[in-house]
């Protein structure tokens, strides 16, 4: 058995953080989501994995390398634009060849792995099967509808969804799907969809199995999808202080601060966790917290909220929250008259100010 991750497409809906990195590197727990896909693969025992990769696939390739180091295979394969699910699916035929394989959306993240649907899937051998979970807003997934235990019906992004049941985006294949994907035309969004790629393999009388999720999943496309995300991992962890906390600081719950990261005289309220290198002074972090590498946090506080490499916050008189904050990013206190909010955004930027 293969695996097939998707790390091509455009991210739109993170930008600006996504016109320097792609949206599945973007860290959870610090940790980028891709990582926590081709994990899941591995658990499973699937090792001989491919990147579908489109514009970030140099980044990606940095961040991954060979595969060895989760104990993979990994081969990517090149997406000139991104045309669609099948199309990632076709453009992958000769990595794959007969072989069954698991189709990971390289921007999804399942709790509790994906072992025992390879298992399900090795047994009944169909030449589908697909992951459903109910959701408040189908019309923003593919759904499903089901009759009598058996998928009838599959429709990409449904105006008027006739179940609350969205494809996850974790998917196994046979062969077959390669035909259905020839067989199909480009959606509304002009892209090949691999819902109507599997509602074609329901059309041509194959077997689609449904399995229902339990646990959770998160597509992390968007801010909030993000911090849930990461609210979700940051509950697992494991406690552990392996960088340097002064006496004057203290740790409450659920806290894990990396080796190099330095804690003074501070509140870190868990579950949190603390990047290497990272230094915090005078300040408080609060829970649902992802400090990254290098960054500083002086004179503030800063809680729900994920901070990207070498960022600083200093000096700030509000409570950041729910926040998303990139890479280098550097709020600070205006010395300065006139006292006014000053900017430097990069495109798409987004801003909110307390009332
Ligand atoms: O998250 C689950 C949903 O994923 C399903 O419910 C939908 O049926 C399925 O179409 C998909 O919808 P999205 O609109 O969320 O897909 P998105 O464009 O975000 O792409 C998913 C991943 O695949 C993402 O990591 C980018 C990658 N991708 C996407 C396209 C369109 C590619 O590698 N190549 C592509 O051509």
């Amino acid at each position: 058995m293969k695996g097939l991750i998707l790390s091509g497409g455009k991210g739109t809906r993170l930008r600006p953080l996504t016109y320097t990195s792609a949206k599945q590197l973007v860290p959870v727990a610090n940790k980028p989501v891709l990582f926590y896909g081709i994990e899941a693969l591995v658990a499973a025992g699937i090792t001989d994995i491919g990147i579908v990769v489109g514009d970030t696939h140099a980044e990606i390739r940095a961040a991954v390398g060979d595969g060895s180091k989760f104990g993979a295979r990994v081969s990517y394969i090149e997406q000139d634009a991104p045309r669609g699910l099948a199309h990632a699916v076709l453009i992958s035929e000769g990595f794959i060849g007969s072989d069954p394989f698991v189709m990971y959306l390289g921007d999804n993240l399942l709790n509790r792995g994906i072992v025992e649907f390879v298992e399900q899937f090795v047994k009944e051998k169909p030449a589908a099967q697909i992951l459903l979970t109910p959701v408040p807003d189908p019309q923003m997934f593919g759904v499903a509808e089901l009759k009598d235990g058996k998928v009838v019906r599959l429709i990409e992004k449904p105006k008027e969804p006739k179940s609350n049941l969205a494809l996850v985006g974790v998917y196994m294949f046979g062969p077959e799907i390669f035909t259905s994907a020839k067989r199909i035309k480009p959606s509304f969004r002009n892209e090949l969809e691999i819902t109507d790629a599997i509602q074609d393999l329901i059309d041509r009388g194959l077997q689609v199995n449904p399995h229902l999720v339990d646990g959770w999943w998160k597509d992390t496309g968007k801010l909030e999808d993000m911090l849930e995300a990461n609210r979700l991992i940051l509950e697992t962890l494991t406690p552990r202080v392996d960088g340097t906390v002064d006496a004057a600081s203290r740790i409450d719950g659920t806290v894990v601060i990396e080796a190099g990261a330095i804690v003074e005289n501070s509140v870190i309220r868990g579950p949190a966790i603390i990047g290497p290198g990272a230094r915090i002074r005078n300040a408080y972090i609060g829970p649902f917290t992802s400090i990254g590498k290098d960054v500083e946090i002086h004179h503030s506080e800063v809680e729900h909220s994920i901070v990207l490499e070498g960022s600083l916050i200093h000096d700030l008189d509000v409570r950041v929250a729910d926040s998303l904050i990139g890479r280098g990013v550097k709020i600070h206190r205006l010395p300065l008259k006139p006292s006014a909010h000053r900017f430097m955004l990069g495109d798409n930027s987004e801003v909110w100010i307390r009332w």
